[in-house]
């Protein structure tokens, strides 16, 4: 067998080659377990015994040979293995995962609430953090010199005169009565500012919504029919409610509203202080003077409000004991929700 000629072949074969397919296959070809060198060694035993030591040699150096030049051709195109390999991915290694946010059990309450209002028809309305005086006080019949400012006291803006951090939602009423004409009905979520001292259910920032409606001839029973259905939607149908008589500057006359107790069902317990009631929200009709600050016509014209502590309903629903636990980014707290 003529190894020259095989090996000029071979030479001309590899340099034809254009593309790292077709060098794989060469290889596979060429040097194959029952490529052309195999089968050209194979030979070997059938050979005089003087041809086999030379013969074995120029095999050897052919094999050589054609490796070089697959590898310098590689050089090319890339090997298709190193460029396998780039791009591999080992399935067998340890994942990286990502964890998925979720929403912050404020949050889903907020969400909850205000689409029972969107299923009534309310509309979803926000206003500033940083409000004027007027609208957080005297737009809501609380005048300067009257003792309920201390109950909605908060933190005043030192260089802007008038100006403070709201200490409730309610300014948004006045905001939302006087930017639209009735019939109007909206909730405004937000966050409100207190100057409290910080303790297991009080902070010096939390979570409000408010709700507004107003239109002819709307009466408390209008009021409590929809915080019915507020309050079974919430804490389950068979939550009972009472309004009970309060004072609000806003509101004529007045209530806050209570449900029986979503612990003991009303007998009584430590959540509840043993009255079997846990008090949720204040609510009533809106009081003329602050209809008449909107510019709105009171002989015909009427309207509730009601307004309710987030974190207080998020901490009843969910049996929470410190209000402090919201705010305080800790996950073993947070993945729970
Ligand atoms: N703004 C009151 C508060 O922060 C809550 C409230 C009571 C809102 C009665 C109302 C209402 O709209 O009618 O304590």
């Amino acid at each position: 067998m003529d190894i020259e000629a095989i090996k000029k072949q071979i030479e001309s074969d590899i340099q034809n080659i254009s593309s790292s397919e077709g060098l794989e296959e060469a290889r596979f070809k060429y040097l194959g377990r029952k490529g052309v060198l195999a089968q050209l060694t194979a030979t070997i035993p059938s050979l005089p015994a003087q041809e086999r030591a030379v013969f074995g040699q120029q095999a050897n150096i052919l094999k050589d040979k054609i490796a070089n030049l697959i590898l310098e051709k590689e050089k090319l195109f890339g090997s298709p293995a190193s460029g396998a390999m780039q791009e591999s991915v080992d399935i067998g290694m340890p994942g990286v995962s990502q964890e998925v946010g979720k929403l912050h059990p404020i949050t889903r309450v907020i969400d909850e609430i205000c689409n029972i209002f969107l299923r009534m028809g309310f509309q979803v309305v926000e206003g500033p953090e940083i409000e004027t005086e007027y609208n957080n006080f005297s737009g809501l019949n609380i005048p300067l010199e009257h003792p309920s400012r201390d109950a909605f006291d908060t933190f005043y803006l030192k260089d802007y005169e008038k100006l403070l951090l709201r200490s409730h939602t309610s300014p948004v009423q006045v905001r939302a009565m006087k930017s639209r004409k009735p019939p109007l009905a909206i909730v405004v979520p937000g966050r409100v500012y207190r100057p409290d001292a910080v303790d297991a259910s009080h902070l010096f920032m939390f979570n409000q919504i408010e709700g507004l409606m107003v239109d002819e001839g709307i009466k408390f029973s209008d009021l409590k029919g929809i915080l019915e259905v507020f309050a079974r939607s919430v804490f389950g149908e068979d939550i009972k409610m009472r309004f009970r008589p309060h004072f609000f500057p806003f509101t004529e006359p007045s209530a806050e509203v209570d449900i029986s107790c979503i612990i003991c069902k009303g007998r009584g317990c430590p959540v509840c202080g043993r009255k079997g009631w846990l008090e949720i929200l204040g609510s009533g009709m809106i009081h003329p003077n602050v209809l008449r600050n909107v510019g709105y016509d009171t002989k015909k014209y009427s309207g509730f409000a009601f307004g309710m502590g987030i974190e207080r309903i998020v901490m009843l629903k969910y049996g929470i004991n410190d209000i402090r636990l919201f705010f305080e980014n800790d996950l073993r707290f947070l993945r729970q929700f």
